[in-house]
């Protein structure tokens, strides 16, 4: 890869399972199964490009109304990743953060989730935050409300803090797979700022050369935060 300027903070939205599979005349939860292979070879390729820290939107809120057979699949996947199969987050070598309403998850899953979160927490290199029945909006108005409930007024430090991703700095990059270009209740408030990227390549199709890609144009953007830049006469 060329030289270039790397994301302190990437993000993925892994959108496209369901259609690769289809296209492939398979059901719907190979995909989501081809999806997290392909998930733990994408972070681990960010991880050693030099981005310390990854965030996977890996089931929205708003996923929980699918079909209870689909949602079961991605249940299975949990139960398989965040225990028997750990390993597969342990080798990232990443503290490993779930962030979402884990309460509508079944009790086995959140302890995985809890031992997981426990291996990982001394772990300082890499950050890995796993969003898990996460909605952004859900996020903002519990934040809201734990603010009203403190009785006190909110500035944009002290009402980051009060957000499920406290002390994660904000996405730089944010990329999204599978054609759609919007951002699904995702980190509204985060990406306020952050640069978007959208693949047409369906998630288990993403490849290390793609998110390369992904960063190479993240890389030569230039980015003004709302101010203008110094022009060179
Ligand atoms: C969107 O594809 C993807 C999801 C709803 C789930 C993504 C989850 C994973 C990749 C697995 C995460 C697992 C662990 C253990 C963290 P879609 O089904 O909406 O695809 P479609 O738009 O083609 O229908």
């Amino acid at each position: 890869m060329k030289r270039i300027r790397l994301p302190s903070h990437i993000a993925f939205i892994m959108d496209g399972n369901g259609r690769w599979a289809k296209r492939r005349f398979r059901p719907r939860g190979y995909g989501h199964r081809m999806g997290v292979q392909n998930m733990f070879k994408i972070c681990a390729h960010a991880f050693h490009l030099g981005i310390p820290i990854v965030t996977v939107y890996a089931l929205s809120a708003e996923n929980l109304k699918r079909p209870r057979e689909e949602v079961e699949e991605l249940f299975d996947l949990f139960r398989t990743y965040f225990s028997k199969k750990k390993e597969k987050f342990l080798e990232l070598n990443a503290k490993i953060n779930v962030i979402g309403d884990l309460s509508a998850l079944p009790e086995d899953i959140r302890e995985g989730i809890a031992e997981l979160t426990q291996d990982t927490k001394d772990r300082t290199q890499s950050l890995l935050n796993v969003c898990v029945n996460y909605g952004s909006r859900q996020e903002i108005i519990e934040a809201v409300n734990a603010a009203v409930s403190y009785g006190r007024f909110v500035d944009e430090q002290n009402f980051s803090e009060l957000l499920l991703t406290a002390g994660v700095p904000d996405p730089d990059l944010i990329v999204r797979t599978g054609g759609e270009l919007r951002l699904s209740n995702f980190l509204l408030f985060q990406a306020a700022y952050s640069e978007l990227y959208f693949s047409n390549k369906m998630w288990p199709e993403f490849s290390k050369r793609d998110l390369e890609k992904a960063i190479e144009n993240y890389s030569a953007r230039d980015r003004r935060f709302g101010n203008v830049r110094e022009e060179k006469r």
